[in-house]
């Protein structure tokens, strides 16, 4: 795991969304980051319903990017009473952000007073830019982000081999067409891995590919609406059945 790490470059389109010249795709809707990561990632893996009256919920991300989905997903957690007591929150990115870039991407898209001050305590305990697992801790030590460092398809086996468990995935890497080594077999093999037995997963396209990726690595699909203009998304969890294709 000692591979150099490439930060991400801060850019944004004429319209305001921030957009990534490597993968020439933005990272997220036009129509709203922190939007998006309600409709897609939290309602799609039925939050906050399924945390409630549990010691311990853990989330899986491929992508952090700017920390949105991590940011609205720990505010919802706040928010709600029942919450589970701990919310562990792991998250693979490639090229993170410097610190820096992480507060002015927040600064221009973060439009929820609630979540303002996650981003500032997030950007405060940014770690270096080192390849690797990097353990941040919220909320007297309730909220913890795993940050792991590199690429997903070394990552994840390690998570697996080291019995990392999800109770909900987040796929969010950029779109299948220009990002395909975040949506292979190999990925959603090591997340079935990774997966719990009644885990869930939502992510915003409805590609082809990944639906036949996913079906291949043992999870079963649903598509439903999807955010900001996208008829649809795909929502899910692993197939007991070995038979996983709902495909609406
Ligand atoms: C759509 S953005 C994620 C947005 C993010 N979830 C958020 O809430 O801000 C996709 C992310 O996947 C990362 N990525 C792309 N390829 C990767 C790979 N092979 N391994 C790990 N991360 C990767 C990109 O650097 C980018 O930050």
């Amino acid at each position: 795991m000692s591979d150099a790490l490439i930060s991400a470059s801060l850019v944004f389109r004429d319209d305001g969304t921030p957009y990534s010249p490597r993968h020439d795709d933005i990272y997220h809707s036009a129509a709203g980051a922190l939007a998006q990561a309600r409709h897609v990632f939290i309602d799609g893996n039925g939050l906050p319903g399924r945390w409630r009256g549990k010691a311990c919920f853990t989330v899986i991300e491929a992508g952090f990017g700017m920390g949105i989905n991590f940011l609205a997903t720990w505010a919802a957690w706040r928010n709600d009473a029942h919450r589970a007591t701990i919310l562990n929150f792991v998250s693979i990115e490639k090229h993170p952000f410097s610190a820096n870039d992480l507060r002015a991407a927040h600064a221009a898209i973060i439009d929820d007073d609630a979540v303002v001050p996650l981003a500032d305590l997030l950007a405060s305990a940014w770690p270096p830019l080192e390849a690797g697992m990097h353990r941040l801790a919220f909320d007297a030590g309730a909220v913890t982000l795993t940050l792991a460092l590199g690429d997903a398809a070394r990552l994840l086996p390690h998570l697996a081999d080291s019995g990392a468990a999800a109770d909900a995935i987040y796929l969010d890497g950029f779109a299948p067409a220009k990002n395909p080594d975040m949506w292979t077999p190999a990925i959603f093999t090591s997340l079935a891995r990774i997966a719990k037995e009644n885990a869930t997963f939502a992510t915003y396209t409805s590609a082809g590919d990944v639906k036949r990726a996913l079906v291949q690595s043992g999870f079963e699909y649903r598509k439903v609406a999807g955010f900001g203009g996208k008829r649809a998304m795909l929502v899910g969890k692993r197939s007991l059945s070995g038979n996983a294709v709902i495909d609406s």
